[in-house]
C-alpha cells in the first residue's frame, strides 16, 4: 500500500493585511518557494483579496483558498458569499468550521455540515477544522469532543466526496496563544483521527486522507510537528504573516 501523503502547508491570514499588503506577502512566498516544491502551499486571504491574488499566483506553486463560505448557493443572505461564486475564481480550497467561525459566528457542528456539503457540491476542496476547547482537554475527553465533530460534519460523506477532505486538527487552546500542543499530543491525536476514518470507512481512506496540525506552529516548533507520522502539515496563523517565518514553516513540511 502506498503510505505517500503529499503534505501541505495553509496560511490563514484570517481578517489581516490590506491588498497592498496581501499582494507583497505573496509574491514574497512565491520566490520563496520557487523550485522543486515536494509540498502543497496554499494561502487563504479575506475574500477581499481573493480574485487579485488568485491572478498573481496563477501558474506558480502556490494555491488559493478561501476562509468561509455560506451554505446557500445564492439567495438573500446579505454580506455572505457562495461555495458557487469562490468555485467561479477558479480557487482550490475552503476552509470550514475553524473554532473562531464556531465561536463568534456559532457555527454549529450541523452548520458546518452544510458548509461541508456546499463547498464538495461546488467542486472545491474542504479544509475541515476540528479540535476542542482547553476545558475539555482538562478533562480527557478530547477524543470523545473531536469524534463527536468528526461524526457530525463529516462521516454522513461517502468515500468518494472524503478523499477532497484535509482534516486540521486544532486544538483551540492553542489557537493565537503561543502553547503549542506537544508533538507527542499532537500525533496522539491524529492516530486517533485516522483510526476513525478506517473505522468508519476503509484503511485504504485512513491512510490517503491528510491531517493537518493547527495552533501557534512557528519556525522553531514546524520541524518537530511535521515529522510526526500522522501529521501531513499544518494551517499555520500568526506565524503565515511573516514571509522569512512562513517559508521557514514550509521548508519545515517539504524537507
Ligand atoms: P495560530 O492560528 O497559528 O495563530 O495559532 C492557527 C489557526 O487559527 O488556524
Amino acid at each position: 500500500m502506498d503510505l505517500y501523503r503529499k503534505k501541505i502547508v495553509v496560511a490563514n491570514w484570517k481578517m489581516n493585511l490590506s491588498l497592498e499588503e496581501g499582494e507583497a506577502l505573496v509574491r514574497e512566498i512565491m520566490q520563496g518557494t520557487s523550485g522543486n516544491l515536494s509540498c502543497e502551499v496554499v494561502v487563504a486571504p479575506p475574500f477581499t483579496h481573493l480574485t487579485r491574488l488568485k491572478e498573481i499566483t496563477d501558474g506558480s506553486q502556490v494555491h488559493i483558498a478561501a476562509q468561509n463560505c455560506h451554505f446557500e448557493p445564492s439567495g438573500a443572505f446579505t454580506g455572505e458569499v457562495s461555495a458557487m461564486m469562490l468555485k467561479s475564481l477558479g480557487i482550490d480550497y475552503v476552509i470550514v468550521g475553524h473554532s473562531e467561525r464556531r465561536h463568534f459566528f456559532h457555527e454549529t457542528n450541523e452548520i458546518v455540515k452544510l458548509k461541508v456539503d456546499a463547498i464538495l457540491a461546488a467542486g472545491l476542496k474542504p479544509i475541515f477544522c476540528c479540535g476542542e476547547p482547553a476545558e475539555i482537554r482538562d478533562t480527557e475527553t478530547q477524543n470523545i469532543f473531536v469524534r463527536m465533530q468528526l461524526e457530525e460534519s463529516l462521516f454522513h460523506l461517502s468515500e468518494a466526496a472524503l478523499k477532497n477532505i484535509c482534516i486540521a486538527y486544532e486544538p483551540i487552546w492553542a489557537i493565537g496563544t503561543g502553547l503549542t500542543a506537544s508533538p507527542e499530543q499532537v500525533q496522539e491525536m491524529h492516530m486517533y483521527i485516522r483510526d476513525q476514518v478506517v473505522t468508519r470507512y476503509n484503511k485504504i481512506v485512513g491512510e490517503e486522507i491528510r491531517i493537518l496540525y493547527g495552533g501557534s506552529i512557528k519556525p522553531d516548533n514546524a520541524k518537530s510537528l511535521f515529522t510526526q507520522e500522522d501529521v501531513d502539515g499544518g494551517l499555520v496563523g500568526g506565524s503565515s504573516l511573516n514571509g522569512p517565518g512562513f517559508i521557514e514553516v514550509i521548508n519545515a513540511a517539504c524537507g
